[in-house]
């Protein structure tokens, strides 16, 4: 017997979990009380006033009440993909977290505006790569003779400064659904790949995708001196990590998959590639939130899946897919806070808001930030 995902204790973590780290943002306008039934009518109001003119995007980790009313959901890329391909709206209205927000209004035409219902809503690990810690990185590896060799390659989660960065040093973002590919096309332009800001996303892909051995990659720790490693060990590396993870997948540890397995027969582990290494190398398959979709999707009826990613998917999955086994994967389920952030107040108050004139909210990223993101970015849509 397993237990439903509704009745395991419950945990909240993100930006939220990192002390210190939460914005003070306040709120435009009034935010209207969770506990408003018409909440939902007023939506689908507010939508249906504003017809072609919004466009709403949904991270599948949104919650049910807001993904309801995406136009499109997707995982990173492919939310960056329709961003860039929605000339005709003149607001998008983001459902995610903030970096996916910036790199959208990279994305999309001067007169389209980007909309984040609330502005507090960030990512922790993106947070753990700033930009003065990443050009100071970048100091350490001219000082060691190793930077004209070295490709920076970073994950979408990252802010638009870290982005511009990697696009003024040739380099390109990647997503977990592309990130051999963007680290195929960054070995062959050089010898030595930067990776920020998710060590584990970096790892699980060189060793696991590339044949890299574990000794191939260091980690680069942007609180320590000269980031914790001598010229040597940067000379010799072919993947350099930079130390940042998520907070949400980090807690899924290799007991839970032999503790699931054991409970379990012929249970199935599929994880997001944020998941510390043991984890993904002990998982049977291994992916982006779309890739998580479409496997279940896919999956014949019976058989049973233990899922490592945030559990507003999960428990989507699960509701999607009763004649399935879905169970997340650890004991303790975990929400990501910021991504929890959206609901449907603040899409409410957003959309409302368009309705009456008012554009609050908007995410902008400054024009010569976007200029050098943008080449990162066009460089990843490139991609083969
Ligand atoms: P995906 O690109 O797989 O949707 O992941 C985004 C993310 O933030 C996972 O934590
Ligand atoms: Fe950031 Fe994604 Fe982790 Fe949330 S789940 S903290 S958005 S990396």
């Amino acid at each position: 017997m397993t237990t439903p995902v509704q009745d395991l204790p419950l945990l909240l973590l993100g930006r939220g979990a990192d002390p210190g780290s939460e914005r003070g943002v306040d709120c435009p306008g009034e935010l209207p009380p969770a506990s408003d039934p018409a909440l939902v009518e007023r939506a689908r109001a507010a939508k249906a006033a504003l017809g072609d003119s919004v466009f709403v995007l949904g991270h599948h980790y949104q919650r049910d009440e807001v993904i309801r009313f995406a136009d499109v959901t997707g995982d990173s890329f492919k939310l960056a993909q329709q961003a860039a391909a929605r000339p005709d709206a003149p607001f998008v209205v983001f459902c995610g977290v903030h970096f996916m927000a910036e790199s959208a209004d990279i994305l999309t035409a001067d007169h389209q505006q980007v909309i984040l219902p609330d502005l507090a809503a960030g990512c922790s690990m993106a947070d753990m790569a700033t930009f003065d810690q990443v050009e100071e990185c970048w100091d350490v590896l001219e000082d060691a003779g190793v930077a004209d060799d070295v490709v920076p390659v970073t994950y979408m989660n990252s802010s638009a400064d870290i982005k511009a960065f990697v696009g003024r040093h040739g380099g390109v973002v990647c997503t977990s659904s592309n990130a051999k590919r963007a680290l195929d096309w960054a070995y062959a332009k050089g010898k030595k790949v930067l990776f920020l800001p998710d060590q584990h996303l970096g790892r699980n892909t060189a060793v696991l995708d590339m044949g890299f051995s574990l000794d191939d990659c260091v980690v680069y720790s942007p609180h320590r001196r000269e980031g914790g490693l001598g010229p040597r060990q940067l000379r010799d590396a072919k993947m350099i990590l930079w130390r940042g993870h998520c907070s949400v997948h980090g807690r899924f540890t290799v007991e839970s998959v032999n503790d699931v397995r054991e409970r379990v027969p012929g249970v199935n582990v599929l994880v997001h590639p944020e998941c510390r290494h043991e984890v993904v190398a002990s998982a049977d398959l291994i992916g982006s939130t779309e890739f998580i979709i479409r496997t279940l999707d896919a999956a014949e009826p019976g058989s049973s899946w233990a899922i490592g990613t945030e559990l507003n998917l999960v428990r989507r999955l699960a509701n999607a897919h009763p004649d399935k086994n879905v169970m997340f994967l650890d004991k303790t389920v975990c929400y990501c806070s910021t991504m929890n952030r959206i609901d449907l107040p603040h899409l409410v108050l957003s959309l409302e808001n368009l309705v009456a004139g008012k554009v609050e909210n908007v995410i902008r990223v400054d024009e010569e930030t976007a200029h050098y993101a943008r080449a990162a970015l066009d460089q990843m849509l490139a991609l083969p």
